[in-house]
């Protein structure tokens, strides 16, 4: 089946499904250092759950999935998902957003149940400063990570870089150069100052144009395809005859509501069909009483709204990213 188009016209083919709300680190730009208020566990949805909300959104047109978080590798047996997952027909591609600390020891089973490919999170190439960033030192090698993931057929392996003025912005250069030596994706994106993390405001933002004006002085760089699979709103490029792509995901100076082609689920059963705003409908109250969610999800794509207002800062109603799946 056809995927369905909301009210502008937008083809709606994946869901981001966030499995937890928790985490191992403690990003700056992502949450307080003493975390969050957790949802309970009876709120969340179990692994089953999940899979029969994909099901029976599937047949409406949805073909790929990514799980997220909080961080997902800490929830208890996400394999088991990746597997329950991979079997719902029509569901063609599974992607994973990961900070990448327990991927040395789980591509190898992620892979083996059916997961396509990772995106990981890396802010940093200095072990110190990675544990000033998150927060914890937990050992995090993202050399390591990428590697695990690259050879476990995790790929194209993506790599995503918060770039903070005075924090992590004089390391994009060698974030840039990893793409000389491997076919890793390394994305830029541009630090939003959202949620209760006040201290990183706009004087932290560093625009894409700046970061790529910063790389261009490493190598003749043009713009390019991309990596062949993705959904996402990175714009390419690439150093001549590099295996790996650089690329720009600018929510702060540009805005690509225009070609979303997205929705998401949190861990508790929300479908959210904005990351900003309050565009939300609970699925999981319905599900547990057995309703069919088919025309909940209809009615929640021709309510999705047009564009949300972040670059004008009304950040209503946003939360912490790592509440609403990223
Ligand atoms: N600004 C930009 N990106 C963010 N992420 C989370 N919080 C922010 C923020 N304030 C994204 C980043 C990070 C992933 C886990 O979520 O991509 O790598
Ligand atoms: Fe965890 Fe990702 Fe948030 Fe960092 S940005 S605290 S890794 S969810």
């Amino acid at each position: 089946m056809n995927a369905l188009t909301d009210q502008f016209g937008r083809r709606i083919e994946y869901l981001r499904i966030s499995v937890t709300d928790r985490c191992n680190f403690r990003c700056l730009y992502c949450m307080p250092a003493e975390g969050l208020e957790w949802l309970p566990k009876r709120d969340i949805l179990t692994y089953e759950e999940i899979t029969a909300i994909v099901a029976q959104l599937a047949p409406l047109g949805l073909r790929r999935l990514r799980i997220t978080g909080g961080e997902p590798t800490i929830r208890p047996d996400l394999v088991s998902l990746v597997r329950m997952l991979r079997a719902v027909p029509g569901i063609e591609d599974i992607a994973l957003s990961t900070n990448g600390v327990r991927l040395p020891e789980m591509a190898s089973a992620l892979a083996d149940a059916g997961l396509d490919r990772v995106n990981m999170s890396a802010d940093s190439l200095r072990a110190d400063r990675i544990a000033s960033i998150a927060r914890r030192n937990l050992g995090f090698d993202p050399r390591r990570a990428a590697l695990a993931a690259e050879q476990t057929g995790l790929t194209p392996v993506k790599i995503n870089m918060v770039v903070m003025r005075g924090i992590n912005d004089d390391e994009v250069e060698d974030f840039a150069r990893l793409t000389l030596e491997h076919a890793w994706h390394v994305r830029f994106i541009e630090l939003m100052p959202v949620g209760d993390m006040r201290a990183l405001t706009w004087d932290h933002v560093v625009p894409s144009d700046e970061i790529l004006s910063r790389i261009s002085a490493l190598g003749s760089l043009t713009a390019d395809s991309g990596p062949e699979r993705g959904n996402g709103p990175a714009a390419y490029y690439r150093f001549s005859g590099a295996p790996g792509c650089v690329g720009v995901i600018t929510p702060m100076t540009h805005t690509y509501c225009g070609s979303c082609n997205r929705v998401r689920l949190t861990a508790d059963g929300r479908l959210r069909t904005c990351l900003y705003g309050d565009h939300e409908v609970n699925l999981r109250d319905p599900l547990r009483a057995g309703e069919n969610l088919q025309p909940l999800y209809v009615q929640a794509l021709a309510d999705k709204p047009r564009e949300h207002h972040l670059l004008q800062m009304q950040v209503g109603g946003l939360r912490a990213l790592s509440q609403v799946g990223g």
